[in-house]
């Protein structure tokens, strides 16, 4: 199998990346898979500019030459991509955000793929679930989602770490793919 991981969030290896660690050991438990990780946060991706390029019925790419290119080519090849994002202000990071909104000019190789999303959060996810959730079925998505509350019910931010049953559920859920 092959897996790209986005990351959305800017806090490198906290919840949500956590969260993505665990699924990957679960889809490497019978070998190791090809995986490449992309850290969003990191990298330069201009917002999409709504020029219309990727409109064009042949053409298909996207005429903004930076980054984005590298994640077009890895998603194109994978049979998994992996969303990982913590909830800012109702919706998945700007970073993600920035990159959901570039993929508009490679819908036509979502068909087929798995699109995996883990999403941490304190109080809500579900806007950025319903929006996997309507969209995947859409374009031929096999969509599944974990997600975990990182907080306390005094309001108390935790680590990932201490929801041991929301990191089992990401392991077991790679282990579904494992070859
Ligand atoms: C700027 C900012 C905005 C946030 N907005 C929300 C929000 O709207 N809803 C929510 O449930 N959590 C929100 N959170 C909490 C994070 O989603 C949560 O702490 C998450 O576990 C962080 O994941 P990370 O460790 O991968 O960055 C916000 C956190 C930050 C820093």
């Amino acid at each position: 199998m092959k897996a790209i991981v986005l990351h959305g969030s800017p806090r490198k290896n906290k919840n949500s990346d956590t969260l993505a660690e665990s699924f990957l050991k679960g889809l490497n438990v019978r070998q190791r898979n090809d995986i490449q990780h992309f850290y969003t946060n990191e990298m330069n991706i201009r917002p999409c500019q709504g020029c219309e390029s990727c409109f064009a019925p042949l053409e298909h790419y996207c005429a903004t030459e930076d980054d984005m290119q590298q994640i077009y080519s890895a998603f194109i090849d994978a049979d998994i991509v992996v969303f990982a994002t913590p909830m800012y202000w109702g919706y998945m990071t700007a970073q993600m955000k920035a990159v959901m909104d570039r993929m508009e000019a490679i819908t036509q190789y979502f068909k087929g793929k798995i699109f995996v999303v883990l999403i941490t959060y304190r109080h809500h996810c579900e806007s950025t679930v319903a929006f996997f959730k309507r969209v995947c079925p859409y374009f031929g998505v096999d969509l599944h989602v974990v997600t975990c509350r990182t907080m306390d019910d005094d309001e108390k931010d935790l680590p990932i770490s201490c929801f041991p049953d929301k990191l089992e559920e990401a392991y077991q859920l790679g282990t579904t793919f494992a070859r």
